[in-house]
């Protein structure tokens, strides 16, 4: 049976073949442990890790790459921007459409770190769930949330579960004007959408690297101005001031306890490469194509609820009256087509598009999803009794 991949959202497949190819050459040629030794093999590694700062510094503008923090995952990340940024006494904005990537590190806070949190709803009240994404109300919103001991907006560029996108641009500026950090959780749109950190007013990036980047999984990054002042959450070797029993207040080697994943990082280098030539226009362009396609499609469907359809991204979620989306995903399953159901471990999400217990079925594309496979997945829904 043939497999016909809709997950892009959990993990991007497949991969450039040159990310397979870059993958292979380091475990077997260039495999030391970076910054660890000065022989050939570690020397060649950290080559490979630097290169791969650069090119993340240079595709979302960032400060400076030694910013670039390499970390297990886009996870990974969240906490130690959180954690490391958030003091007691602390307050912080949320999204109501975050991931528990964020909502869970943050309300973990609460508990233990004496903070406090709000969340603002990005939906616009008048016309419900349908319409979304007006600058300025969300501003408005934020605004209204902010408090004396307010430190941080943070939020997800756009969801895990639909189209959602914010307008990064005016909330970064939001952020500057009321000297509030602003950190974004750019698990989905990273290798979709243009993020540019200087223009946006961005001082903390979360990135996955497994997701729209194209690497392989085990290894993220969280991207940060020079001067976060950011606390630890582990500690470790960083590769030098060995003698130092503390960890060094320098990035990114503060943030970069213990050996990193060389293997996934190279992966990660040669997708960002691929991406370069390619470009997130054209994906863009592609992907939104087929979201418009499956939309276009479902939309002559009785009973099937899309979530927010007038927005084209790359992700695309609905459930159907009646029947469990546990259920289709089966269905789908059985026919070699792959989606994700449920809840996409985005519970605040789901609340605020209102989706029937059991959550929803999402359609997430991929740079190497073809309109041929949109139709095959409508046909398949079509017949489903
Ligand atoms: N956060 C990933 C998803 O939405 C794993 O599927």
């Amino acid at each position: 049976m043939s497999i016909i991949y809709f997950d892009n959202a959990a993990t991007s497949f497949p991969k450039p073949t040159a990310v397979y190819e870059e993958v292979d050459r380091c475990i077997r040629q260039y495999g030391g442990n970076p910054g660890r030794g000065s022989h050939p093999l570690a020397l060649a590694a950290g080559e490979k890790i630097f290169e791969c700062r650069h090119r993340l510094a240079r595709l979302f503008n960032a400060p400076s790459p030694e910013g670039v923090i390499f970390t297990l995952n886009a996870t990974y990340a969240l906490n130690f921007l959180i954690k490391g940024l958030l003091r007691p006494g602390d307050h912080v904005v949320i999204s109501d459409m975050e991931h528990n990537a964020v909502l869970r590190p943050v309300v973990r806070c609460t508990g233990c770190g004496g903070i406090e949190y709000d969340v603002f709803s990005t939906m616009l009240e008048t016309e419900g769930e349908r319409r979304l994404r007006n600058a300025t109300r969300i501003c408005a919103r934020i605004a209204a949330k902010i408090k004396p001991n307010t430190r941080a907006v943070i939020c997800s560029h756009q969801s895990n579960l639909c189209s959602a996108t914010l307008p990064l641009c005016e909330i970064g500026a939001f952020c500057r004007r009321h000297h509030l950090y602003f950190i974004v959780d750019a698990s989905q749109s990273a290798g979709h959408l243009p993020i540019d950190m200087q223009a946006m007013s961005i001082d903390g990036l979360c990135v996955p690297g497994h997701k729209g980047l194209l690497g392989i999984q085990g290894c993220g990054a969280a991207i940060v101005d020079r001067d976060l002042h950011l606390g630890t959450i582990i500690e470790g070797g960083s590769g030098y001031a060995s003698l130092d029993p503390d960890m060094p207040e320098t990035l990114p080697e503060r943030g970069e306890a213990g050996t990193l994943p060389t293997p996934a990082i190279a992966g990660l280098c040669a997708g960002l490469q691929y991406l370069e030539g390619v470009t997130l226009e054209h994906i863009r362009q592609h992907e939104s194509a087929l979201f418009c396609r499956l939309r276009d499609r479902l939309d002559s469907l009785a009973g099937y609820h899309l979530y927010l359809p007038e927005f084209e991204g790359s992700t695309l979620m609905f459930h159907r009256e009646g029947v469990p989306s546990e259920h289709i995903g089966q269905y789908l399953s059985q026919r070699g087509i792959c989606v994700r159901t449920g809840y996409h471990c985005a519970a605040l999400g789901h609340r605020t598009l209102h989706t029937p217990d059991g959550g929803g079925v999402r359609v997430s594309f991929g740079p190497f999803n073809r309109a041929r496979e949109v139709d095959l997945l409508y046909q398949a829904l079509k017949e489903m009794p």
